[in-house]
């Protein structure tokens, strides 16, 4: 019979593909090799304020990875403070978004709606993890956040990103 933090963790991998790396994050893995993180040039929207709201979440990692350079161990409560930060600004940048393609009438706003909250209750299951002990607070588990925002949350924005190019939107919000 598996132990129970196994079955966890295949349980999440069913709904949340994020959560393959719960193994590396348990040896401590690091893929990070970055001396800080930054968006890839691909990814820039083109309006200006919801671009500065996505580098925001990027300045938030970096913080946290000024910080874990500074201290031997860092504790839950820094990633979880980590967490707070980067939900209440991705809180807001999803509400902006979404007035944002409102005002333009974008078709798919009703999926792009519910893939924030997903993205949103990923982030709080990520919190509960921690917590529990299930994840450790270390350099990998910046990078998986690092790589989740990128993915799921700035790319996923590319199919707005065409239909604004597509349709010779002005580049204000
Ligand atoms: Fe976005
Ligand atoms: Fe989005």
């Amino acid at each position: 019979m598996r132990p129970p933090h196994k079955r966890t963790i295949d349980a999440l991998r069913e709904i949340n593909p994020v959560t393959t790396i719960l193994e590396q994050n348990e040896i401590g893995d690091c893929r990070g090799v970055m001396d800080f993180y930054t968006l890839p040039a691909n990814c820039q929207l083109p309006l200006p304020e919801l671009q500065a709201e996505h580098e925001a979440l990027v300045t938030i990692l970096n913080q946290g990875l000024e910080t874990i350079r500074s201290v031997s161990n860092p504790s839950v409560e820094l990633f979880l403070s980590l967490l707070d930060k980067l939900r209440s600004v991705l809180g807001a940048h999803f509400v902006h978004e979404e007035q944002v393609m409102a005002r333009h009438h974008y078709p798919n706003l009703g999926p792009h709606s519910l893939h924030h909250d997903f993205c949103t209750a990923r982030l709080d299951r990520l919190g509960d993890m921690l917590l529990a002990g299930q994840l450790k607070p270390n350099r990998f588990m910046l990078d998986e956040l690092f790589d989740m925002i990128v993915d799921d949350v700035i790319r996923a924005d590319g199919d707005f990103k065409t239909f604004l190019e597509n349709n010779d939107v002005p580049t204000s919000t």
